[in-house]
């Protein structure tokens, strides 16, 4: 025993850290404690930082995982959805869809209205971005008038009555996860899988979704970059779901290209719009409709095309009722950059690579994302993008355009963009041998 223990507190931090630094497995005791006493601010940040590093470099078997992930759970209130009806009295389906993030995934935006069109309601609490990855309602704070923030009651309200709400995570849910997150951050040691898989399901679970459908993300904009990485932290998520009563299964797609033509704020959410009015580029509309399919099914709703009702105009009727019961305005311009800087083609040929961690970096840059929390972000930043890999180029067209307020971050978003493009000459090898990877890699049950 470590002379350091308080005589109130049944371990000390010490020993749980060795225990995981000399590769041993952490009983469901130390767990709890280490977990809740992190929370309460007996275990300093300096020992966490520890502890996460060695979970990091030695990993946590699925039983560790799964007590972590209880641990973190029981740190905070669980949410309760069983009150909300369907039309005709019975319990009211619940599905949420959650991605590992990416550039340019602005999925949620029609997803949400989407699939609340068929009666399935959709809470969809998210989050801010953080470093070169893009955050739900940052993009969405960038209509004028929009509020993320929600009282408990306001949501239940809103979801009974529109089926949908998209909004900020209360404190309230799994408090560890935010304290631990934000260490993560900071000490190298977001990108473990079981840190991952337990950070999101604890929030996913705590939240009471019925229906959970993972976007896990794989490639060079993603924090999983190899795809067996990616399977892993989908399989680990998908158990952790179902062993606790959520209907849970995983998308694995492709992120080393961004996703659609825009990565920012205010461009993503005009995009969104495009794809609610039944147009949009044909990779965000195709993901929306399968993700869209896979939680309509897994919410026992059969027998439809969610694409109609991108069609249609059903989607969008949702998604404005949404954007102004949030104090929104639906029909207000959106912000737009002051300045702006063309990328042109440095040569003809088949756009072979459109890297999406190098867009990422530099939409960040520009003012999209923040280099610490609670920074604000610039709405109408970010990078729209005029051709993506398999289009053909010719030299001297535009191929990005660079959108900031602030221009002297010119430079280094586009020192970002360095060895980001690759164009093949046409009738090349290369030009010719050129396949793009499937968006939806597998899925995960
Ligand atoms: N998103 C989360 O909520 N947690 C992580 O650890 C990584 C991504």
């Amino acid at each position: 025993m470590s002379p350091e223990r308080s005589a109130a507190e049944p371990f000390d931090a010490i020993e749980v850290i060795r225990a995981k630094r000399d590769r041993q497995a952490l009983s469901g005791e130390q767990i709890d404690w280490v977990v809740d006493a992190y929370t309460r601010g007996v275990v300093a940040d300096e020992q966490m930082s520890a502890l996460a590093m060695a979970i990091l470099l030695n990993g946590m078997s699925r039983e560790e995982i799964a007590r972590w992930t209880a641990a973190m759970i029981a740190s905070g209130e669980r949410m309760d959805f069983s009150a909300l009806r369907t039309p005709d009295g019975g319990p009211r389906p619940t599905a949420d869809k959650h991605s590992t993030g990416g550039v340019g995934d602005k999925i949620t935006l029609p997803l949400a209205p989407l699939v609340a069109v068929y009666g399935v309601a959709v809470p969809q609490l998210s989050g801010r971005g953080l470093g070169h990855t893009g955050g739900t309602l940052d993009k969405l704070e960038s209509i004028p008038g929009w509020q993320a923030d929600l009282s408990n009651t306001a949501m239940m309200s809103q979801l009974d009555s529109l089926g949908a709400v998209i909004c900020a995570a209360g404190t309230g849910l799994a408090p560890a996860d935010k304290k631990l997150y934000a260490l993560r951050d900071v000490t190298g040691t977001v990108e473990a899988i079981a840190l991952i898989a337990s950070s999101i399901m604890s929030k996913k679970i705590a939240e009471g979704t019925g229906t959970l459908v993972l976007d896990v993300k794989c490639g060079s904009g993603a924090f999983m970059k190899q795809e067996s990485e990616a399977r892993e932290l989908a399989r680990t998520m998908v158990d952790l779901g179902r062993d606790a009563g959520v209907n849970t299964s995983a998308l694995l797609t492709e992120m080393n290209t961004p996703l659609g033509l825009t990565a920012g704020n205010a461009i993503e959410v005009a995009e969104s719009v495009e794809v609610l009015d039944g147009g949009g580029p044909a990779d965000v509309v195709h993901l929306t409709v399968e993700l869209a399919r896979t939680m309509l099914a897994g919410a026992g709703v059969t027998g439809v095309d969610p694409a109609e009702a991108l069609a249609d105009g059903r989607a969008m009727d949702v998604w404005r009722r949404m954007i102004s019961a949030q104090g929104g305005d639906p029909d207000a311009p959106m912000p737009t950059a002051r300045e702006s800087h063309v990328v042109t083609a440095p040569n003809s040929g088949v756009l072979t690579r459109l890297d999406a961690m190098a867009v990422g970096l530099a939409a960040w840059r520009l003012g999209a994302g923040r280099t610490r929390q609670g920074a604000p972000v610039q709405a109408g930043a970010g990078v729209r993008m005029h051709a993506k890999p398999g289009d053909t180029v010719q030299a001297g067209e535009p191929l990005l355009t660079l959108l900031t307020d602030t221009p002297e971050q010119f430079d280094r978003a586009l020192a970002a963009l360095d060895n980001g493009v690759d164009i093949a000459a046409a009738g090349t090898d290369e030009a010719e041998a050129f396949t793009a990877r499937p968006l939806i890699i597998d899925r995960i049950d």
